[in-house]
């Protein structure tokens, strides 16, 4: 079963597609094949004038709305909302090449496969980067996105300060991308992003597709601990009130809990600062940050309960000062069950073995899936490794997944009586 009007059989260009990610993977290259573009510095804004001319050259009527996120639209025989590719092209300091981008240019691949085959289809098609998805330089998360579907308002986004203090609309400016088309629009028929798994379950089963039902929960917490720094020879232990002690506890009560709560629990603590950070003075100030995340919302908040407890028990005793701060909370998100539904029903057949599994990292569909269906395609990372220049996904696989969504655009955008959506 596949889309109908002659466009059975039509099939993307993997090497195009290859040549596109290693093109842009160009712009921020760091040693070992990575990419560094951390949202809204220079390199992403070079990042952005590539695919933004990629998309002028494709033909698409590309906009730019006041948080920096950008829709190029093909137009379609008849009106109404496009059917949207999309992902980011942002990426954490140390990322890979294929992370967001690959859902940008593959959707790209997809109007470049159409045009050349001359087809038009019923609704229009749109392919979309968002602004600051990876959270790494601006928190939260999925910023543009959530922005875009009236999750987080305009003011509170652009007055977000990075890590290093920038003002995000001051950024957005800077590089020229804070543009004046309406936040939130187009409105959208239904969402895809293409995106690899960044985790092993793919490649250790042989599987060529994942077929996503949802992400999980995520909770961003920021620690600040103030204690005494003082000389390390001279403080008996006794009158000690170390952050870096503090900071250290609750990073491995953080671990504890994961394997404790066991299934898919997960604990990270990324980052953490240690202040004046030298051999011979006890640590006065800790900044840490723990990201927590579970496919299951009851059993994260019992964790976040547990740890929130656990810290503030562990600065009393220790006679520090504690707060802390959200940086980003999103409740487990599930996808459109016909759309999950089609990318595996799409996925076997174009003869590929294909499983459903949920996202354990953080994705603009989650957001979009607010206010449209909302669906995406994994492909498997080469021994799950992801925010790491080692990054790899076969172009077998990328051409594979490319193909997937190819299909399931056009089925959304040509839709038969019985498509369901
Ligand atoms: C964002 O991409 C995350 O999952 O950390
Ligand atoms: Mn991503
Ligand atoms: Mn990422």
């Amino acid at each position: 079963m596949g889309a109908t009007n002659g466009m059975d059989g039509i099939t993307v260009n993997g090497a195009r597609l290859s040549a596109r990610l290693a093109d842009l993977a160009e712009i921020g290259a760091i040693p070992g094949g990575g990419v560094s573009r951390l949202a809204l510095t220079d390199g992403d804004r070079a990042g952005r004038d590539k695919v933004v001319g990629w998309m002028r050259d494709l033909g698409l009527a590309v906009s730019t709305d006041a948080i920096g996120n950008v829709v190029g639209v093909r137009a379609g025989t008849g009106d109404g909302p496009p059917v949207m590719a999309g992902s980011h092209i942002d990426t954490v300091a140390t990322g890979g090449r294929y992370d967001g981008n690959l859902g940008v240019l593959a959707g790209l691949e997809v109007i470049a496969t159409l045009n050349d085959a001359g087809l038009k289809t019923r609704r229009p098609l749109a392919v979309a980067f968002f602004t600051n998805e990876e959270g790494a330089r601006f928190q939260p998360d999925m910023l543009g996105s959530l922005v875009y579907v009236g999750g987080l308002s305009l003011d509170s986004a652009l007055n977000t300060r990075a890590i290093d203090g920038a003002r995000l609309g001051d950024e957005l400016m800077r590089i020229g991308y804070a543009g004046d088309a309406p936040v939130g629009a187009p409105q959208i028929h239904a969402y895809l992003e293409l995106h690899v798994e960044q985790g092993p379950v793919l490649e250790e089963e042989g599987i060529a597709i994942g077929a996503v039902e949802g992400v999980q929960g995520i909770s961003w917490t920021e620690f600040v601990i103030e204690g005494q720094s003082n000389h390390a020879g001279t403080t008996p232990m006794r009158l000690r009130r170390d952050a870096g002690l503090v900071a250290g506890q609750i990073a491995g009560f953080a671990r504890q809990l994961a394997e404790e709560a066991g299934g898919d629990q997960g604990a990270t603590v990324g980052a953490l600062t240690l202040s004046p950070n030298l051999v011979n003075v006890v640590a006065g100030r800790a900044v840490m940050t723990v990201d927590l995340r579970n496919t299951d919302e009851a059993v994260l908040q019992q964790v976040e309960g547990r740890l929130f407890a656990f810290a503030r028990d562990a600065a009393a005793a220790e006679g520090v000062r504690l707060s802390r701060r959200t940086l980003a909370r999103f409740e487990p998100v599930a996808f459109d069950r016909h759309l999950v539904g089609r990318v595996a029903g799409i996925a076997r057949d174009l003869g590929l073995s294909v499983r459903t599994l949920p996202s354990g990292a953080g994705h603009d569909a989650q957001m979009l899936a607010r206010v449209c269906p909302a669906a995406m395609i994994f492909v498997p990372s080469v021994k799950g490794i992801s925010h790491n220049v080692q990054e790899f996904t076969a172009p077998e696989d990328i051409t594979a997944g490319a193909n997937v969504l190819l299909r399931l655009m056009l089925e959304l955008a040509d839709p038969r009586e019985d498509s369901g959506i």
